[in-house]
């Protein structure tokens, strides 16, 4: 699929959004994500809803969504796997490895991530990083735990603070607090991911490297480039 260059960001996610059609399977539940090009994703997921089984979605976003364009969705504990996930990224690396989490639906994006087979992600060309860790870091936290993981950031380099919406701390869909690390750089995102994991109080980090990328659709000024990992 050829773009002309004076597409927007905008239309970069339209493109890739649509590209994206082609991973679903034909009479299957599709994985489906969060976020802006995620949305593109779903408006095209309408067009043909018809030769799809249905969802599983990885936020009350997402799911609101999907319902309104007739889309059935269902919970993920009703299904023993699905063939793909079709998700976006704040930062995607050479490898596959990405960040996630910037509108706040990581850990149900985690969850759906794995219970799918091949993880697809949708994104324009400016998430694609060398190192993963300029775009702020997101991590689920329970909240009596967040200044604890605050400082254990800050041991590391890192600066946490807690998101905020309207003056208060950000609630997640599962009842949770984000913090958001900058001046992190992640070169080994395996380890990292395995080791802030296992932080008393940390839900997630928004280090997707255990289910990182199999392929990248990435919207170009020259297209829709696919990268496979
Ligand atoms: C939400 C996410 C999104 O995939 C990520 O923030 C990218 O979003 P967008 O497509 O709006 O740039 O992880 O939690």
């Amino acid at each position: 699929m050829t773009a002309p260059a004076s597409l927007s960001q905008d239309e970069l996610k339209t493109l890739v959004g649509r590209a994206a059609l082609d991973h679903v399977v034909a009479g299957e539940v599709v994985g489906v994500g969060t976020g802006s090009t995620v949305n593109k994703f779903i408006d095209a997921l309408g067009t043909v809803k018809e030769r799809i089984a249905g969802a599983v979605s990885s936020s009350e976003a997402s799911t609101a969504r999907l319902k309104a364009l007739g889309i059935r969705v269902l919970d993920a504990n009703e299904v023993t796997s699905l063939s793909v996930y079709i998700d976006g990224a704040d930062e995607i690396d050479g490898r596959g490895y990405m960040v996630k989490g910037g509108g706040a639906a990581l850990t149900r994006e985690k969850i759906v991530a794995a219970l799918a087979e091949r993880f697809v992600c949708i994104a324009d060309e400016s998430k694609l990083v060398q190192t993963l860790g300029a775009f702020p870091l997101p991590v689920e936290v329970i909240p009596m735990a967040a200044a604890q993981i605050a400082r254990r950031f800050g041991a590391m380099g890192g600066q946490a603070t807690l998101r905020l919406k309207d003056g208060q701390p950000l609630v997640t869909d599962n009842g949770q607090h984000i913090l958001d690390v900058r001046g992190l750089s992640i070169a080994d995102p395996l380890a990292f991911e395995s080791e802030v994991n296992q932080w008393p109080g940390v839900v997630t980090v928004g280090v997707f490297a255990h289910q990182k990328a199999r392929v990248c659709l990435l919207g170009t000024a020259q297209g829709v480039r696919t990268l496979t990992f």
